[in-house]
Formats: structure tokens, sequence, C-alpha cells
């Protein structure tokens, strides 16, 4: 293991740093708190402790070290956490072989791998000549085909299907992970988009028409268990660096989009494929980025989209920024149309959500009745009252006072009833700290002293001397695994204990318990002595159970007077 290693660079690194640049956390106490990003929450319920270096959530318990963290976060496994977090501080990681993972999917995985090699190969072959052309009209070259692995299926009704059954794939398997129907092709002369999941791995197609024909325009991978298209982001798995630097992530409807978008530098990018957009995708901008800017078609669905998408986001405390675009342009017609410089000015001023949706109630309104007025007005502070920041929203007062010549003071009282009747609708948000299921004593015990054993090295030789009797297999284990790192390595703390436990899943969660529990930290011989009476009491009490239980099925009354003698001594404490 690797584990020398990452204690060292796990010690060079702050996991407030490190959690900080990716969420914004805010110091309470000794603590910082920030919004989980492994549920769905708008509350700060995530903990980061730099005296302990980990974190933990209140809610969904999700518990860690920084290695933990960024494996849960940008989805990577713990080696390529080493290898960024090392070149991140200057520690050498070239000795990590970073070994593939292998997953029951690999072998459908392998298949999508093997079509996109060969759409690849007959985009472009002699048969490709007429889908390369009307590629080349739309603008898209060389250099994209190859960055996006656009391919082409072809006329036949069953090449590829042929293929992946030479390479020993039986029907039934191409069949459900939706490459081929019966024994024939699904994608019949169509050029092919591989659509990719958030680690980059190929799980499905969207194959496009390119002749004039009366078919659907694009045709989609059916869900299958690799491909779960509600549950995913075009281009995520690029944009999840690139937001970083960014620090904003670009939402679009299309795949057109964002490689169109791409062409020009702009990389921060994600397409829903469609204007839905669902919590699984919600979690997933979230971890690109706090800042979203939503960037739709300019077309009604996509205006639409934009006001639902945008209220969905500001329940959940997130306003977006919105790039409006006009009627009827897509990011990629308007880039083509307008050019780089344009489209980057259009990022620039991009609007706040709040004042998108105003500036939308507007258009509708005739002003000419004041009935409609005096409505409008209510609505936008109805809008306002969604808004934290207090300088726009004397802003907004202060332009619609002018703009309908209305008291300031009239405005503001207003908004404070709104704002005060939405406090009292709201239910009150209370973090409930991580609730001990009614354990009893000598669980409770029990815990404690696993938990003492992180702070003082006398607990852990203790209990190894006392050989305490635990009461359940995980925590034998987990007790024997800290007694071993501990003569191992000379030390033992929790940050470093998570990345050598990592992998040993039956003990990982009574571990990310106890962690995750309210337990003391410091303990005196004395105090711990007591502990480990109740722990011996549980000992004595489950040998006697064992003992009854024999005592009764023994049959020989000789037998079974040695037994109740035994009993009878263990219950005096001899
Ligand atoms: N889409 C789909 N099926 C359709 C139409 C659209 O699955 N019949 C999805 C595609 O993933 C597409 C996205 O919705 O990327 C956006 O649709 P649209 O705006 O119509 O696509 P464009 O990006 O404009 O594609 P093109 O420019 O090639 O027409
Ligand atoms: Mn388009």
């Amino acid at each position: 293991m690797n584990n020398d290693l990452a204690n060292q660079i796990r010690s060079k690194v702050d996991i407030v740093d490190i959690i900080g640049e990716r969420i914004p956390l805010v110091a309470r106490g000794k603590n910082l708190f920030g919004v989980c990003p492994f549920h769905d929450d708008s509350n700060p319920s995530m903990c980061v402790s730099r005296e302990k270096q980990i974190y933990t959530c209140f809610s969904c318990h999700a518990t860690g070290n920084v290695f933990t963290f960024l494996m849960n976060y940008e989805h990577i496994d713990f080696k390529t956490a080493l290898k960024e977090l090392g070149d991140k501080v200057g520690i050498n990681t070239s000795g990590i072989q970073i070994a593939k993972k292998t997953t029951k999917y690999d072998k459908l995985y392998e298949a999508y791998n093997i079509a996109v090699k060969y759409f690849q190969n007959n985009l472009s072959s002699n048969v490709g000549k007429q889908a390369k052309e009307y590629l080349k009209n739309r603008s898209i070259d060389e250099k994209v085909i190859k960055e996006f692995e656009i391919g082409l299926a072809l006329e036949s009704r069953d090449d590829l299907t042929t293929i992946l059954k030479n390479k020993n794939y039986d029907l039934v398997t191409l069949n459900k992970i939706g490459l081929s129907s019966d024994d024939h092709d699904i994608y019949i002369d169509r050029i092919m988009f591989p659509l990719y999941d958030v680690s980059g791995q190929v799980v499905g197609f969207s194959g496009r028409i390119y002749k004039d024909i009366d078919l659907n325009k694009y045709l989609n991978t059916k869900e299958t268990e690799i491909f779960k298209k509600g549950e995913m982001l075009y281009h995520y798995h690029i944009a999840k660096e690139e937001c970083r630097v960014k620090k904003s992530v670009i939402v679009m409807e299309g795949f057109m989009d964002v490689i169109r978008a791409s062409t020009i530098g702009i990389r921060n990018t994600v397409a829903l494929m469609g204007t839905a957009l669902t919590k699984e995708q919600i979690a997933l901008l979230k971890r690109l980025s706090p800042n979203i800017i939503l960037c739709l078609d300019g077309d009604d669905p996509g205006v639409h989209a934009t006001l639902s998408i945008g209220e969905e986001l500001l329940e959940q405390g997130i306003e977006p920024k919105v790039i409006s675009l006009p009627n009827p342009e897509d990011p990629d017609s308007y880039i083509l149309k307008n050019g780089e410089d344009k489209f980057k000015a259009l990022i620039e001023n991009s609007l706040h959500f709040s004042d998108y949706k105003i500036a939308k109630l507007k258009e509708k309104v005739n002003f000419k009745s004041d009935e409609e007025t005096a409505e409008y007005i209510n609505s936008v502070l109805k809008e306002t009252s969604k808004i934290t920041d207090q300088i726009r929203i004397e802003v907004i007062l202060k332009r619609l006072a002018k703009e309908f010549d209305i008291g300031y003071n009239t405005l503001e009282m207003r908004l404070k009833d709104l704002s005060q009747a939405k406090k009292i609708q709201q239910t009150p948000n209370i973090i409930i700290p991580h609730k001990i299921r009614s354990k009893d004593k000598y669980i409770k015990a029990m815990e404690q002293v696993i938990y003492f054993m992180f702070y003082n090295d006398f607990v852990i030789t203790q209990a190894e001397r006392e050989h305490l009797v635990f009461a359940t297999e995980e925590m034998r284990i987990l007790c024997s695994e800290i007694i071993y790192y501990y003569n191992k390595y000379g030390k033992v703390n929790i940050a470093d204990f998570y990345t050598y436990i990592q992998d040993k899943e039956s003990i990982l969660k009574l571990f990310n318990e106890i962690i995750a529990g309210e337990y003391l930290e410091k303990t005196t011989k004395e105090d711990l002595l007591l502990y480990f009476k109740v722990i011996r009491e549980y000992g004595k009490n489950q040998e006697i159970k064992r003992l009854t239980n024999l005592m009764k099925k023994e049959i020989n009354p000789l037998e079974q007077a040695k037994i109740v003698e035994k009993i009878r001594k263990l219950r005096i404490g001899e």
C-alpha cells in the first residue's frame, strides 16, 4: 500500500484549503462549514475540522479525510487523488501506477469502445464522404471530429452487431446495452456522437441524421444499466477541470452547442441534452461550480426552461446567472453568426436570474393599465424578496421608485412584509446532529473507547492488554486494525487511519458512525477503567448467557451442576 506516502502527502495539505477551493466555507468556532456536495442540500451541514483534518456532514453523514473527499467529489480513485495532491505539494508520486479499476461493466464499456472506433473509422473512410461534407458545412473540422470522437453509422443494417458478435458478445447483451435490436444495428446512417459518463467513459450515443430524410433528428441510446440520461451531463468529465479554473459552469441544451463553444476555447460547459434538469443533474452541477450560468436556446422553449430551471436552483439556494440569446439562436448558431468576441461579451454581461426574470415579466405588461402595473410592481417585489444581497435589493427598489414614481419607503415596507411572510412560511431548517440510535450503555462504552484510541495511545495499549470483548464483529475488527496500525506506524490519527481503512468496507461504516457521533476525546486513567469495567461486564453477561443455554441443553446432571457453579462464580465476580 501507499500508506507512508499517503500520510506524508496528507500532512502537507490542509483539508480546509482543498475543500475550500471547491465549496465556499464559513468559519464558525474552530471549525468551518459549507453546503455538503454529497447530498441534495442548501444548508451548511458539512463541518470541516482543521484540527482533525476530516469533514463530517450532519445531514447525510458523509465523512472522511482529504483523500476520500476528493475521491467522492471528483469521482476518482484513491491513487488518482494521491497523485493530484502529491503534484500539488511537490511530492514525487511517479511510483504510483494507476491500474484501471475493473468493474462489472467493463465488458459493456469495451463494447462501446469498439463501437466508437468502428464509427470513427467509417467517417474517415470513403463511405463517410457525405457525412464529412455535412460536418464541414456545419464548420466541424477534423480537429473537432477527433476531439469529440465523432463517427458514422452506415446504411448497412448489421455491421456493428456482426463485429461485436465476432468478439464474443451475445445478442442478449447487445440488445440490453442498446447497440443492437434483435440481430441488427440500432443506428442506421447517422452521424454518431459518443455520450460520456462523469468519468469520461462512453456509455451511449446520440445519432444525428445528415441527409434530407423525415426521421427524428437525434436518436439516443435507450436507458441502460450504464446509460442514465437524467444522471449525466454531456461534457462533465472535461468541464470538471475547466470549471475550477474559470470558476463557473455554463449550462447549454445541446451537445452541438458545447462542441461549438469548445472551438472558441470555452470548455467550462455542459449540455442537458434537452431542457429538463433532474435532481441528480443539479447535484452534478453544484459539484462543478457554485456559479451556474444558464445559456439555453433563445426560442420559447429555451426561455421557458431558463425560467423553470432558474427557479428550481433558486429554491436550492443558488441564484444562477443567465445568458439570453436572441430568438431563435442557440449557442452554436450564435457563435457561428457573431463570432467569439460577441459570445464572450454575452458571458461577461450575463444577468442575475432575478433580474432576468424581472425583465421577462416586464415584456408582458400593459403599462397603460394601472392594475397590470401594480401587479407587475408586486411581482418584482416578490422576486426581490428572494435576493439576499442588500445592495442589489436597494438598486432594484431605487429603480422601481424612479420608474413608477412611488415612494422608496412604500416599496421597502412592502418588501419587508413579503420577506416576513416568506420566513413564516418556511419550515425552519434545523440541523440535527448525528443522533446515535438509542444504543445501550455497553455499545456506547465500546464506541467511546474506540474513539479514545485516536487521541490517547495508552487506550490502545490498555485495550490490547485487557483483551476486551467487543459486541460485534465490526468492532472487533476495527479495534484490531487500530492496534495493528498503531504497532506499525507508532501513532494513529483519524485522518491517516481513513486512508488505511478506505477499502475495508465492513468496518468503514462503523468507523464513520463513530467519528460522526458525539464522543469525548480526552479521558483519564480512572475514567478509562470505568469504561473498561462496563465492557467487561458485557463480556461477563454474554458468557453467562452462553453457559445458561449450555446448561439447559445438558442432560447429565453432574455436568449441569458444574455449569451452574461456573455461572455462580461469574455472577459473584470470581
Ligand atoms: N435532442 C434529442 N432528440 C431530439 C432533439 C433533441 O435527444 N429529437 C436532444 C439532443 O441531445 C440535443 C438537445 O436535445 O443535443 C438539444 O436539442 P436541439 O436544440 O434541437 O439540438 P441542437 O443542439 O440545436 O442540434 P442541431 O444544431 O444539430 O440541430
Ligand atoms: Mn442547433
